[in-house]
């Protein structure tokens, strides 16, 4: 099994979303993938209640029709209103999105519970219970060579989704469907990112980070 020599500041910052990247060819060890899902179990959770849940899909009919879902999605999406900064990512999207059936192994995370109607609190702790494993999982993929990415679009049919998939939709969520393939070359690069003096408040939200001038 591969174990990429990565510092965690660089595990942190060149974890992508990887769609154009993923091998299609090569099967992923189940061995990883459950080593990658110890270490998503590791993570902060509400209570420590651990209602987290984790799908993993191979299987190729099942891996087509939640697809099919999420294509069905994404069609709806309207390429005209895209700023031409976002172009790159979009193609890369359409890319992953004709492509996803193919993917090796998709993955589903779920938390026990339905938030639709909740207090906010009650939604925050839900959504925040399974958030941080998420990417928890993320990041122990990309230690061991793996390419993945935070998808949403399946979301829309959650509850087709959850009939494919046996997961009893009254009283559990998927919060995202996430790819899982090894890399095409395991070099990534930290993302653009905001300046950080444009989204840092020091003390409280009207307040400039130290050092920095007004105009
Ligand atoms: C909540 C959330 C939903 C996302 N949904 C999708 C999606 O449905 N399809 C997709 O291709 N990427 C999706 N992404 C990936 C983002 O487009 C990606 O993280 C962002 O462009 C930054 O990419 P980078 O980390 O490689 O710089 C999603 C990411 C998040 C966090």
């Amino acid at each position: 099994m591969i174990r990429l020599d990565l510092s965690p500041d660089q595990l942190l910052s060149t974890t992508r979303a990887v769609r154009k990247r993923l091998d299609l060819e090569r099967p992923v060890e189940r061995e990883a993938l459950e080593e990658c899902v110890a270490l998503a179990m590791q993570a902060p959770n509400g209570g420590s209640v651990q209602g987290w849940h984790f799908v993993l899909i191979t299987d190729e009919s099942r891996k087509r029709a939640i697809s099919d879902l999420y294509r069905k999605s994404k069609v709806k999406n309207d390429p005209g209103s895209t700023p031409p900064e976002h172009q790159a990512m979009m193609d890369s999207s359409a890319y992953l999105a004709e492509h996803l059936h193919e993917v090796p192994v998709l993955v589903v995370p779920c938390i026990e519970g339905r938030v639709e109607n909740a207090p906010f609190i009650v939604q925050a702790a839900t959504w925040g219970s399974i958030l941080p494993a998420t990417w928890s999982f993320m990041l122990a993929a990309r230690a061991r060579g793996l390419g993945t990415a935070w998808t949403s679009l399946h979301l829309e049919y959650e509850r087709e989704a959850a009939e494919i998939l046996a997961i009893p939709y009254e009283r559990v969520m998927q919060v995202a469907l996430i790819p899982v393939a090894y890399t095409i070359g395991t070099d990534f690069k930290p993302g653009p990112r905001l300046a950080m003096s444009d989204r840092v408040h020091w003390e409280s939200w009207h307040q400039a980070a130290p050092g920095d001038q007004a105009d």
